[in-house]
């Protein structure tokens, strides 16, 4: 059973092809056009540029990760089953960008008399976690998505079956990075750049003399708030007049805040649940202090509950987390029709 998988929700225009293997996903192909250096100089993304390159990418990108899978485009016409289905990003995002996917991706069933399958795009990341699968899965799972939109901890009950425990009130983790990233005058996206100076003020073996805050460390919910940490990092560059000496530090400390807050709060839901599976999912889940001390702290405090982080080629957007979700929902044969597959930018879960 194969699957093609289309992801265009914010600023990559991505499609896969992955199938079932064992009790995990095996990813045929993943082709990812990035565009990052076209947002770049406008220090994030600009939602009118993102789509026009959509259009044009689209296609060249699908025609590659069918290639790359050994897919034919004359088999396809002649409606030999060399694909199951396509799963498409249906939302949250950006509307403009979701609905060359979205649109895309019907215009290809149609053609091709196929079963179509709208994917959540954190759902999606989730999958992630699903691709080369080593150990059984066992459920409930917590989950911890972090990407640039969202901050979310949810409870996996079963393969599909998802509910919301906690979310941010402000800013999302990735968004965060991203923001504190802008008044160090680093390059967008700003995680990896944050990230890669905290390593390096790490690797010079000096000691940290900065605090910043830990959002909502003692609330009693699950929540999370990051816009005042941004704001507390500001007021500490104003009034430091050799922060450009110091960008290392700040980093360091802003990611030792953050990582702090997100692991706190993931161990609490999985005490709270009593999960049997501790997950990580989103572009954030790339920062490797984070998947370090998330790690850590579940081994140490919850030993006989399992942690599970997806690969790091797959936690940033791509279609393969996609094509991983929909091989799943095929099995479930959790089928639309062109017809009725809508793009929304605002899906909740
Ligand atoms: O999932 P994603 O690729 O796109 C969204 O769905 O938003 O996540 C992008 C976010 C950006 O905010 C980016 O700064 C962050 O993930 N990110 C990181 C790292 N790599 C990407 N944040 C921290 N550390 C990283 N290494
Ligand atoms: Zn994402």
């Amino acid at each position: 059973m194969k699957v093609l998988a289309i992801e265009t929700s914010c600023d990559e225009t991505a499609a896969s092809v992955a199938e079932k293997s064992g009790i995990g996903i095996k990813i045929l192909s993943n082709v990812v056009s990035s565009q990052i250096d076209i947002h770049k100089k406008y220090g994030g993304v600009v939602p009118e540029i993102a789509a026009r390159e959509h259009v044009v990418e689209i296609l060249p990108v699908i025609d590659e990760a069918l290639t790359l899978a050994g897919i034919r485009q004359a088999d396809l016409i002649k409606k030999k089953s060399v694909l199951d289905a396509i799963a498409v990003t249906i939302g949250p995002g950006l509307m403009s960008s979701l609905q060359t996917g979205v649109e895309t991706a019907k215009s290809l069933a149609y053609v091709w008399d196929l079963p179509i399958i709208g994917v959540h795009h954190i759902i999606g990341h989730i999958y992630a976690n699903f691709i080369d699968l080593k150990q059984n899965i066992h459920f409930p799972a917590v989950v911890l998505t972090v990407s640039g939109g969202h901050t979310n901890l949810l409870l996996m009950k079963n393969w599909y079956d998802f509910e919301l425990l906690g979310d941010t009130r402000d800013d999302a983790a990735g968004e965060a990075f991203d923001k504190a990233a802008k008044l160090m005058n680093l390059d967008y996206p700003g995680g990896p750049a944050i990230a890669q100076r905290a390593d390096q003020f790490e690797l010079s073996l000096k000691k940290n003399k900065l605090t910043l805050p830990r959002p909502m460390l003692q609330s009693n919910d699950l929540d999370f708030s990051f816009s005042g940490l941004k704001t507390a990092l500001r007021y500490q560059l104003e009034k430091d007049g050799n922060w450009h000496n110091r960008v290392n530090e700040y980093c360091y400390e802003f990611q030792e805040a953050v990582a702090e807050v997100l692991v706190s709060k993931t161990i609490k839901a999985a005490q709270q649940y009593q999960v049997k599976t501790i997950m990580l999912a989103g572009g954030v889940s790339a920062n490797l202090r984070l998947r370090q001390v998330l790690e850590q702290q579940s081994k140490h405090i919850l030993p006989q509950v399992h942690f599970l982080k997806p690969l790091l080629p797959y936690t940033t957007d791509n279609a393969a987390m996609i094509a991983s979700a929909g091989v799943f929902y095929t099995q479930k044969q959790l089928f639309t029709s062109w017809q009725n597959l809508q793009a929304n930018c605002n899906l909740s879960i």
